[in-house]
């Protein structure tokens, strides 16, 4: 995978991949031997910047290094375009159930954004995913996004964003279309 600078040496893959998922906030934890099992796929896969924290219960980081980076940069796999009004998450384990993105009024005001991601990932052979982690990418060098992800091939999908270049007018239909507004229902 491509690498990033983040501040002034510290060379990371261009994707990191946010561990919080592993044991917190989407459902039942995973069990350690998988979480290790897939975190060393994912160091196979070229990601080298792994987000932890302690609260997270996740294996040792392997880099053990800090930065200021994206976190759900998917607005929490909302982005994907793999949730919709039948999405149905356990409000006991899963912090998605409380979250406004995923209420059938924000699914509604939100469809421009996700049919122009659809588009553009159809334009570019690529998946919704990919396209909203290039659309942080392309925006600033020293962007770094994390997603999140408990599935191998999710982890791969999201590796191959760092290899899709989005012209400064594909990034600014995302940002006309609401990209960086989608949390909850807009205010009119
Ligand atoms: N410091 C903080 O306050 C803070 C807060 C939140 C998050 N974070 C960090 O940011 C990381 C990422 O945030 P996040 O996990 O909350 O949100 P996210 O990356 O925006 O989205 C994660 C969700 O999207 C799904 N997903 C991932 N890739 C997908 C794909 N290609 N297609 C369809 N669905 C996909 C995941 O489900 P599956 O696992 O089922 O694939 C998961 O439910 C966290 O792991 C954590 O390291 C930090």
């Amino acid at each position: 995978m491509q690498t990033r600078t983040l501040g002034r040496d510290l060379q990371v893959s261009a994707v990191g991949l946010g561990c919080m998922g592993f044991s917190h906030a989407y459902g039942a934890p995973s069990e350690a031997g998988e979480a290790v099992r897939l975190l060393r796929r994912a160091v196979e896969m070229g990601y080298t910047f792994f987000d932890t924290a302690e609260v997270y219960g996740t294996p040792e980081d392997p880099h053990g290094n800090e930065a200021l980076v994206a976190f759900s940069p998917m607005a929490n796999g909302f982005l994907t375009g793999s949730y919709g009004k039948d999405s149905r998450f356990d409000p006991k384990t899963d912090y998605r159930a409380g979250m406004p993105q995923f209420a059938p009024d924000a699914i509604d005001q939100n469809r421009p954004l996700l049919d122009l991601l659809r588009r553009m990932a159809r334009e570019k052979q690529a998946t919704p995913a990919q396209i909203s982690l290039a659309w942080m990418l392309c925006k600033k060098p020293w962007i770094v996004p994390i997603p999140g992800t408990r599935k191998e091939e999710r982890m791969a999908e999201n590796a191959g964003a760092a290899g899709i270049a989005l012209t400064a007018g594909e990034v600014e239909a995302l940002d006309t279309v609401g990209m960086s507004a989608v949390y909850g229902v807009k205010q009119n």
